[in-house]
């Protein structure tokens, strides 16, 4: 740790000063030299994103907060050093950028697009040790800390792993930028593959009149000449990285001064949230990222009180700036209007300022009757509708959706047009942790959540 390292930005708040505080869901390595080696290696290694780009999400998420722009985050629920590849990470970043187009005409609010990608990968676990049979050994808690493969090797926290997996974020993030700049996503092109999807769904007829409008509105947009040769929005797009803010030693790390307003930023990710388990008051993970200038987010399940609401956007917002700070409510299905309305009337009522988005993913994990952890389609779907309804009823905004999706065709979830079945689970489960919505099933979504924002936007 240098000197300039240990600058505070206010009375008390450093950069490691979360090494003071009770921390919840960290792995304990064993090899604490080898900790540090790695530390330092990575503290010297370049920032992944930049501080004005952090500055520029914070600008669109208090757009957002004012009802004037969505967000969509999505991606796995951890990311892995297998499944790494060009295919992937395009197909993921396709879907979204499908999934925008979509909802952006529904809107008609521009999206914020986050993927939670180039450093999703420590996850926390209801439990630190799994048992299969007769062996318990430590839980899995994310390809950046442990393997997943089931031995008392490959369970020891390795903190090498963390530089594999900046590694991989950075190419990850390297391969995002080019498809955001380069013309992959160019609006026409995001359009006919919206097209093709329309066409073979098996709820074509559903989806087709909207598919129909979007190609009548750049047919009027290219007569008066805005094309991808005259306007670099229609073949550019703005994305950003998100995670979650669990692995401390590794955000710190990457946490440096920014030369601009000599303020610190975690330049591993643009956006960081603090997750349902980790956000104590009091505790090492909101210690750490209440110092640190980017975008955050913070998860809101059912058990949050109002009083531990307020107090935590105090904290982690004291200055009440927009944009600062996002609100991640995880209800479940059928729970949204028993908490959700109370929490929306109290930061109301208090004037704090905050964006409000749905992740209708984690309160409804459930295990199929052939074994899977799964999710259904139907109520992903219920809990995105009452987070609307639970808005229109209190005069707030719907500020954005977060899920977990992949590109690519896999069986996780149940339900959706195609109908996966529990019996198709075992097909193509291929998720390191929680289920994702497969890339036609998260376009479906898509597509049904442009139903709720066309009723907001028409009244
Ligand atoms: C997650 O987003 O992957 C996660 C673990 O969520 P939560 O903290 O809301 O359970
Ligand atoms: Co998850």
């Amino acid at each position: 740790m240098t000197d300039a390292q240990k600058k505070p930005v206010n009375d008390d708040w450093y950069v490691n000063s979360w090494r003071d505080k009770p921390a919840k869901q960290l792995p304990t390595y064993p090899d604490q030299e080898k900790l540090k080696k790695v530390e330092e290696i990575l503290s010297g290694l370049p920032p992944l994103v930049f501080a004005g780009e952090a500055r520029k999400l914070k600008n669109k998420l208090a757009d957002v907060a004012a009802g004037k722009a969505f967000v969509l985050q999505g991606g796995d629920c951890a990311e892995s050093f297998a499944e790494f590849n060009a295919v992937k990470i395009r197909d993921t970043f396709r879907v979204l950028l499908q999934m925008a187009v979509v909802l952006t005409f529904a809107g008609g609010l521009p999206v914020v697009k986050m993927g939670r990608m180039a450093g999703q990968f420590a996850k926390p676990r209801s439990s630190d040790d799994e048992t299969q049979g007769d062996i318990t050994l430590p839980s899995y808690r994310g390809d950046i800390i442990n393997k997943l493969e089931f031995t008392p090797e490959g369970r020891i926290p390795d903190p090498e792993r963390m530089i594999r997996a900046y590694n991989q974020s950075a190419s990850t993030l390297n391969l995002l930028r080019a498809f955001a700049q380069g013309g992959y996503a160019d609006l026409h092109q995001v359009h006919r593959w919206n097209l093709d999807f329309v066409k073979d769904s098996p709820l074509s007829k559903r989806y087709e009149a909207m598919g129909k409008q979007i190609q009548d509105a750049l047919s009027f947009m290219e007569a008066c000449g805005i094309n991808s040769q005259t306007v670099p929005a229609m073949r550019e797009t703005d994305f950003y990285t998100c995670h979650e803010a669990l692995l401390l030693p590794y955000e710190q790390a990457l946490t440096r001064v920014d030369s601009t307003t000599d303020t610190w930023y975690d330049c591993s990710a643009h956006f960081l949230w603090v997750g349902a388990r980790t956000h104590q008051g009091d505790g090492a993970q909101i210690e750490f990222v209440r110092g640190i200038k980017n975008p955050l987010g913070l998860k809101v399940g059912p058990h949050m009180t109002g009083d531990e609401l307020i107090n935590l956007i105090d904290t982690l917002n004291p200055d009440n700036e927009p944009g600062r700070l996002t609100l991640i409510a995880r209800m479940g299905a059928g729970k949204v209007m028993d908490h959700l309305p109370a929490l929306l009337r109290r930061v109301k009522e208090e004037g704090r300022v905050v964006a409000w988005v749905c992740d209708p993913m984690h309160g409804n994990v459930e295990t199929s009757e052939t074994g899977f952890k799964t999710r259904r389609f139907d109520n992903i779907l219920s809990e995105v509708k009452e987070f609307f309804a639970a808005h229109k009823q209190e005069g707030t905004h719907p500020g954005g959706v977060h899920f977990e999706l992949t590109g690519q065709d896999v069986t996780e979830c149940v339900g959706g047009a195609d109908d996966i079945t529990a019996e198709d689970l075992s097909s193509r489960y291929h998720t390191h942790c929680d289920p994702r919505l497969n890339a036609n099933q998260a376009l479906e979504l898509a597509f049904l959540i442009a139903d709720e924002l066309h009723t907001i936007k028409n009244g």
